[in-house]
């Protein structure tokens, strides 16, 4: 039974997007951490094909049983207040999703349609970044039709404008899927086929020999960016070493940083969260030269990694903000920022966007 105390909120977790998995854990992990007294949860999950499930097949999606029915199109269980999408990568994350919640004129976590998006591709949001005056990983950027139209040539700048090793990403994809490091050139043929098999445009960019780090940032009047947290993986932190082999270490809070550095740190993440129209979260990764001690952004993330072993809750953690407090903050900021006047749609529009 509803209780009128509660807030009936709406989980969002699976997705099309190759990193269906990750969001299951990340949503477990959410539902586990949520206050029951303070949010009437309710699962929505959705298929790899991208079809909404009723609420018994949601929670056999989350435990891992077979689902009875295939879904249907985009729903909000009745009486919706708030969603917290636990969505990771395209169709999720990717402003998708985001921009018919807007429509559906119902509050929701984390970022809206424009953030998302400008995130979600990494050569975009480099350039708004770079253009903000933050240093970014240099790159190329290249469309599928031009690599086809001659091969040969793109190549050949490629290797003379990045050098090798080098690194091979899709624009749009997460969790380290389908990029490569690449040591030669017949390699980066076929790891350029590789990216492309997932979408339009694709990112090289020179290996960097650097540490990585991470800084969570929390959305709302005045957002606030945690310490930085340092990932060690063995060799680069790909899809295996960040959620298979258990080989990363995650160091929080990183250690041998300079307080002046730290700051600078903070003060690009939160810069980045403005330029990039981020609300609620992000996650914030930069790489430092280990023999130039140079500082630059890697990429941001609107909906990090959420499972309990995950940099964001951990670097939350940290400041003070265990994962409980987390999702309390992070659905208050959503149901405020709908407060705010210049958020909210027209009253003859609210009228007819309701929640199903
Ligand atoms: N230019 C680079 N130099 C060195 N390592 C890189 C570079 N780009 C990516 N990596 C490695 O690959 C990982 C995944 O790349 P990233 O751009 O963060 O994509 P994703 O969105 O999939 O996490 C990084 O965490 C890092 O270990
Ligand atoms: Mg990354």
């Amino acid at each position: 039974m509803r209780s009128p105390q509660r807030t009936r909120l709406a989980l969002l977790f699976g997705g099309v997007s190759e990193e269906h998995i990750v969001s299951l854990q990340s949503a477990a992990a959410v539902l586990r951490a949520l206050n029951q007294e303070r949010w009437d949860v309710c699962l929505v999950g959705i298929s790899p094909e991208g079809r909404f499930l009723n609420e018994e097949d949601s929670a056999a999606l989350l435990e891992g049983r077979s689902c009875k029915g295939p879904g249907g199109l985009p729903f909000l269980p009745e009486g919706t207040e708030c969603v917290f999408p636990v969505l990771h990568g395209p169709g999720g994350e990717d402003g998708t999703l985001q921009g018919w919640l807007e429509l559906c004129d119902i509050p929701f976590v984390g970022s809206g349609t424009l953030g998302s998006a400008l995130a979600m591709d990494k050569s975009v949001a480099k350039r708004v970044m770079r253009d903000a005056g933050i240093e970014v990983v240099s790159w190329t950027e290249i469309r599928h039709r031009d690599y086809l139209a001659d091969k040969e040539i793109v190549l050949s700048h490629l290797v003379d404008d990045r050098g090798l090793p080098c690194f091979v990403k899709p624009a749009c994809q997460g969790s380290s899927v389908g990029i490569t490091r690449v040591e030669t050139e017949e390699e980066l043929r076929a790891s350029l086929d590789h990216a492309f098999s997932f979408g339009e445009w694709v990112l090289v960019e020179p290996a960097l020999n650097a540490k990585e780090l991470e800084i969570a940032v929390l959305g709302g009047p005045e957002p606030f960016a945690t310490a930085p947290g340092e990932v060690q993986p063995e060799e680069w932190y790909d899809f295996s070493s960040k959620y298979e082999n258990g080989t990363t270490e995650l160091v929080v809070p990183a250690e041998d940083l300079q307080p002046q550095m730290i700051e600078g740190m903070q003060e690009i993440a939160l810069r980045a969260f403005d330029v990039l129209r981020l609300s609620g979260m992000a996650r914030v990764d930069f790489f430092i030269g280990k023999k130039t001690g140079r500082l630059v952004v890697n990429e941001v993330n609107t909906i990090p990694g959420f499972t309990s072993i995950s940099m964001y809750p951990k670097l939350m953690e940290h400041s003070g903000i265990g994962f409980s407090e987390l999702c309390d903050r992070l659905i208050e900021e959503a149901l405020s920022r709908k407060d705010s006047p210049e958020e909210s749609l027209p009253s003859h529009l609210q009228a007819e966007y309701g929640t199903a």
